[in-house]
């Protein structure tokens, strides 16, 4: 019986048995729910998840990075509830609804100036492809149809359905789909912490940006748009860059006539600090991709943001038939617009913003517990946004083999401690919802801490 989870399990609640034999549960090898099942959550509050026996486990990763205002937040819970009296779901075409108008012009009026119409799906992966498609047919119809090809950074990542693994520039997500991916054009992107011209993130001025550069010069008539992650890549490990990067981006594109696609589906709606990168930095984008967020975590739902110029392309007479052609069945479902609404409200509300200052400083001065570990190759941090990257050797940063597993065994001791932490490989970060107090980011570093040690102790 050596596969049995009942043996495995044991003691283990019968249910967790039944999602053996019948659940498939997304970015896992299963085999390892055989000895370690999964978190049977029952509910959650606050930053807290809890379990059926009442052990709670710190949310520090937000739920896959969507939970903004906490679990079971009472003004997101009411918006839903007042909407599911009068309506749970309507198709979006041919029909509007009040709470997609109000969330349209909340999203537009907070973005940056150009961005003037919103296109609603519902994951962050639909929102990536709706750009890519509206970028392609943009072309096609203003007398560009050979602009058909993206350049996406390595180290970026977009989703996973098949258009977005086309620009996704980490082999693990793409390989073993790559025979039938869209041909697109990798370039190196930034790498601060082993940076090639040995400078710093805070004072360098992207120098890493000329493989970009020459890329667009080669390649820019085939080209329709540039895709990347703002600032924070984040299934690359949370790699940070600087704002100066996207400002010469900008500047390329712009002499080049191509598209910048800014997907802000991680590091959006306040995860940085402020509430869009491209706004707070004052970019121009043609495209912006938004979700997780977005609900605070409540519900599915993404929007892609673009210009009136994109617009204009599509609106003709019908003869034409210059239409954009993609739909989802449940975009802009309402239910999900009043959580985004009610998240939106909470997020503009005065002084929220302002209140994220002393949680980032607190992270930062707390993160003095993994920046002195001897493994600790770097700790760095965006806003709300932290991660420790463990090396085997601080002077060579040498990272620790893939079979050694020490993300997944800091996740195991990480539950011991009553924090949810879920690295990516060598990184253990943190993307709290933002509503997390300073005494709770002490104790998520300190429990941290404690984990990586007890995982690599005598390395
Ligand atoms: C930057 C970025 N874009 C797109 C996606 C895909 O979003 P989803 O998982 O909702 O499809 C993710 C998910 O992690 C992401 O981090």
């Amino acid at each position: 019986m050596a596969n049995s989870p009942q043996a495995l399990i044991n003691k283990q609640d019968e249910d967790l048995v039944r999602d053996f034999h019948h659940v498939w549960h997304p970015c896992t090898q299963m085999k390892d729910h055989a000895e370690v099942p999964p978190l049977l959550i029952d509910r959650a509050e606050g930053v807290y998840l809890y379990d059926r026996e009442g052990n709670r486990y710190m949310d520090v990763i937000a739920s896959w990075w969507v939970n903004l205002f906490g679990h079971n937040h009472p003004r997101i819970n009411q918006a839903i509830k007042d909407q599911l009296d009068k309506m749970a779901h309507v198709m979006f075409a041919g029909v509007t609804h009040q709470p997609a108008i109000d969330l349209a012009e909340k999203l537009v009026t907070s973005s940056s100036p150009d961005l003037s119409k919103v296109f609603f799906s519902d994951n962050g992966s639909t929102a990536v492809e709706v750009a890519l498609k509206m970028s392609l047919q943009y072309w096609l119809q203003t007398g560009k149809p050979q602009k058909t090809k993206f350049i996406y950074l390595k180290g970026g990542y977009h989703g996973e359905t098949l258009g977005a693994l086309s620009v996704c520039g980490l082999s693990l997500f793409r390989e073993k789909f790559e025979t039938v991916l869209p041909q697109n054009l990798e370039v190196e992107g930034p790498d601060c912490l082993r940076c090639p011209f040995g400078l710093k993130r805070e004072s360098c001025n992207a120098e890493c940006f000329v493989p970009m550069e020459q890329a667009l010069e080669k390649d820019h008539e085939s080209v329709a748009g540039v895709i990347l992650e703002p600032l924070v890549q984040g299934a690359a490990g949370m790699n940070m860059y600087p704002p100066v990067y996207l400002k010469k981006l900008e500047e390329a594109c712009k002499a080049t006539d191509v598209h910048v696609i800014y997907d802000e589906v991680a590091v959006g709606f306040g995860r940085t600090g402020s509430l869009f990168v491209s706004q707070y930095h004052e970019l121009n984008p043609t495209f912006v991709c938004l979700s997780k967020g977005i609900t605070s975590g409540y519900l599915p739902l993404a929007a892609t943001l673009t210009t009136d110029e994109i617009y204009q392309a599509f609106y003709d007479d019908y003869e034409s038939f210059k239409l954009f052609i993609h739909s989802h069945s449940y975009s802009a479902n309402p239910l999900a617009c009043a959580a985004a609404n009610a998240t939106l409200d909470l997020l503009t509300e005065a002084g929220f913003m302002e209140s994220l200052k002393p949680k980032i400083k607190a992270m930062h001065e707390q993160g003095k517990t993994l920046r002195d570990l001897p493994w600790c190759g770097e700790f760095r941090q965006t806003g709300m946004i932290a991660a420790v990257e463990l090396v085997q050797d601080r002077e060579t940063l040498a990272p620790f083999p893939v079979a050694q597993r020490v993300g997944y065994r800091i996740f195991l001791e990480g539950l011991k401690r009553e924090v949810y932490l879920r690295p990516l490989g060598n990184v253990a970060y943190f993307i709290p919802p933002l509503v997390i107090e300073p005494g709770q980011i002490e104790t998520m570093m300190n429990a941290a801490q404690d984990s990586i040690i007890a995982v690599l102790k005598g390395n």
